[in-house]
């Protein structure tokens, strides 16, 4: 294996990303070494550029959404080998990052991508899923506390009881769905714009409303199709104030909303709601038992079995070099229900 590899760096905060030379890696006891194959962008990556926010340490490599070959496998691992495709969330620093062409992480956390699953969708799916899965059955600071549903029993668990999502059509929302479904809410309601509503019917909504409803216009719409059953689950998957302020309007007294950004000062929570704010990592100690279940005993059973469908992909050109634009994409909002690819691969 080679000293140095190629990487998007980030040298200081506030910087220009730029493509150059930075360190590989060697797995530690547990570890694997990860060829990336395919490195999906998030928001939040733009947003730590641009606000210099959560990262102190640089020159720093970015990128949470990981999908590759095993290169090498540390001492102690047993249940992997080199050739293995796998995928799994970076852990917010350097070495465990997938803006780079090799990364490191432990096998704890790590699934593997079954045949029918390339290696561009799987790497649409960590970021999102963790945040999904810890939203819904984490806590209990992060997440709702339901029963994940990882047993018979926990698969349709909730059957009968409605649940909303507030933005259906974000990679977080359709997995929110999917999720949903498994656990067995009903109906599924979801927010999204309307050119979505096959496509999130597929996935498991049972009714898809206009993103721009007002509070009171989507109460209504939802009473039609609860029949009269409380809302006690809403996850808003946008995180703007308005829908913050929605996502706190439609549920009902005593029940919950998972939120994917801290609530705005500006939105107003009875004391008869609650209010997570979820956070996806795993190294955070409520999450980590919880998420290193998913990836290493479920997730891979139920991509197999479409039980869980990744997002539609956007490859970018250029390798690591076409991040930058692909990040610019999502800041500016040009990004509608698919996920930008990079292959770090391709850089020249
Ligand atoms: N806390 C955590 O751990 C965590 C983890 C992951 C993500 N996040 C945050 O969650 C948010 C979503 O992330 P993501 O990666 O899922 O986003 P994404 O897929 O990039 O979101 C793009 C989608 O958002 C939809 N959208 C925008 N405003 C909407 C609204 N008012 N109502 C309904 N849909 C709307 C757009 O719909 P159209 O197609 O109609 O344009 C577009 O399809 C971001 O703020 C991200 O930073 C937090």
């Amino acid at each position: 294996m080679p000293a140095t590899q190629k990487g998007l760096i980030l040298p200081q905060k506030h910087g220009e990303f730029v493509v150059g030379n930075t360190p590989n890696y060697t797995p530690g006891p547990g570890e694997l070494l990860i060829k990336i194959r395919s490195a999906a962008l998030n928001p939040l990556d733009w947003k730590i550029q641009k606000y210099g926010i959560y990262v102190e340490e640089f020159p720093a490599i970015l990128g949470q959404d990981i999908a590759g070959e095993v290169e090498e496998v540390g001492e102690g691992v047993t249940d992997f080998k080199k050739g293995d495709r796998v995928f799994r969330q970076g852990l917010f620093s350097s070495r465990t990052n997938g803006f780079q062409q090799y990364t490191v992480g432990p096998a704890s956390s790590t699934a593997k991508i079954p045949a029918n699953i390339s290696f561009d969708e799987a790497a649409t799916l960590p970021v999102a899923l963790s945040a999904a899965y810890v939203g819904l059955y984490g806590g209990p600071t992060f997440g709702q506390g339901l029963t994940p549903p990882v047993t018979q029993e926990g698969q349709g668990q909730y059957a009968g009881q409605p649940i909303a999502i507030l933005g259906g059509g974000t990679s977080v929302g359709q997995v929110v769905i999917q999720l949903a479904k498994l656990s067995g809410f009903s109906p599924i309601i979801a927010t999204a714009s309307l050119k979505h509503d096959d496509a999130l019917k597929a996935l498991g909504a049972t009714a898809v409303f206009d993103r721009n409803l007002s509070s009171a216009e989507l109460s209504t719409e939802i009473a039609k199709v609860t029949s009269g059953k409380l809302l006690s689950v809403v996850f808003d998957t946008v995180g703007s104030p308005a829908t913050q302020q929605i996502a706190v309007d439609i549920v009902a007294p005593g029940g919950a909303v998972s939120d994917v950004l801290p609530p705005d000062a500006s939105v107003k929570i009875p004391d008869n709601k609650t209010v997570y704010q979820v956070l996806s990592l795993l190294t955070l100690p409520p999450n980590t038992k919880l998420l290193e279940t998913l990836y290493h005993d479920h997730v891979t059973a139920w991509l197999e079995k479409g039980l869980l469908k990744p997002n539609r992909t956007e490859v970018l050109p250029n390798g690591l070099a076409g991040i930058p634009d692909g990040l610019k994409q999502l800041e500016n909002s040009q990004v509608s229900r698919v996920k930008l690819v990079a292959r770090p691969q391709e850089t020249a």
